[in-house]
């Protein structure tokens, strides 16, 4: 599993000949240095209905033939929007193999608002645990702190999980190296940090305190990537 960080909570994972991307927050993100239309994949994923997490997901997938996987009210808001685009409904603690990976919602606790067109509309926010060809990554969405993470890397063998940072909306650097010592991840990177002025986050001190408890860290800057 190849893992491709597209700034802010973007990740665009590869295994084999397949591909999905995670909250393709790209246009309006400086710090995204992809183009929405050089996206090719075979599945968009979205965590909440939060713009810096929908981004260009319709566009992406409509211009991919793929689908929107994603908890069912927001799919039917994003449907609303765009009747052309093509939506798998999940709900949380339900999973569905699909031929290029499987996919299971987690809870996030966060924010429920859907941020888009000019009605508020409302949409649990999830975590993703995606698992392609054997390995599996753990998106934990905007959250903040729930000790249901112990829960969660009980039960899930996580290669590689993304944990928020940033504070102020979602975990900071000490609620994440909590959440990591209870996700039991392989491996572990920081996202939803540095994007805005009121996410500003020190990595190198997150990764210093990661070091300290023995968890295993690394940092991407937009654009790069990680084999797991
Ligand atoms: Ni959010
Ligand atoms: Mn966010």
């Amino acid at each position: 599993m190849k893992i491709r960080y597209l700034g802010h909570s973007c990740l665009l994972i590869e295994s084999g000949e397949r591909s999905v991307i995670i909250d393709p927050f790209l246009s309006g993100n400086s710090n995204a240095h992809v183009s929405a239309r050089d996206v090719r994949v075979d599945a968009v994923l979205i965590t909440h209905g939060h713009m810096d997490h929908i981004g260009d997901s319709i566009e992406i997938a409509k211009r991919n033939s793929c689908k929107i996987v994603v908890i069912d009210e927001l799919g039917k808001h994003l449907a609303k929007m765009d009747a052309d685009v093509q939506i798998h409904p999940l709900s949380i603690g339900g999973a569905y193999q699909f031929d290029w990976g499987k996919v299971k919602l987690t809870q996030a606790f966060h924010g429920i608002s859907v941020e888009l067109g000019d009605e508020l509309g409302y949409s649990m926010p999830t975590g993703i645990l995606l698992t392609m060809n054997e390995k599996t990554l753990y998106h934990a969405g905007d959250t903040g702190l729930f000790g249901d993470m112990k829960l969660i890397g009980d039960i899930n063998k996580i290669d590689f999980a993304a944990l928020p940072i940033g504070g102020n909306f979602t975990m900071d650097i000490e609620d994440s190296i909590i959440a990591a010592k209870m996700l039991n991840a392989k491996k572990y990177m920081p996202i939803h940090y540095n994007t805005f002025d009121i996410i500003q986050q020190d990595d190198q001190e997150w990764y210093r305190n990661m070091s300290e408890n023995n968890l295993p860290a690394v940092i991407l800057e937009s654009g790069q990537s990680i084999s797991i």
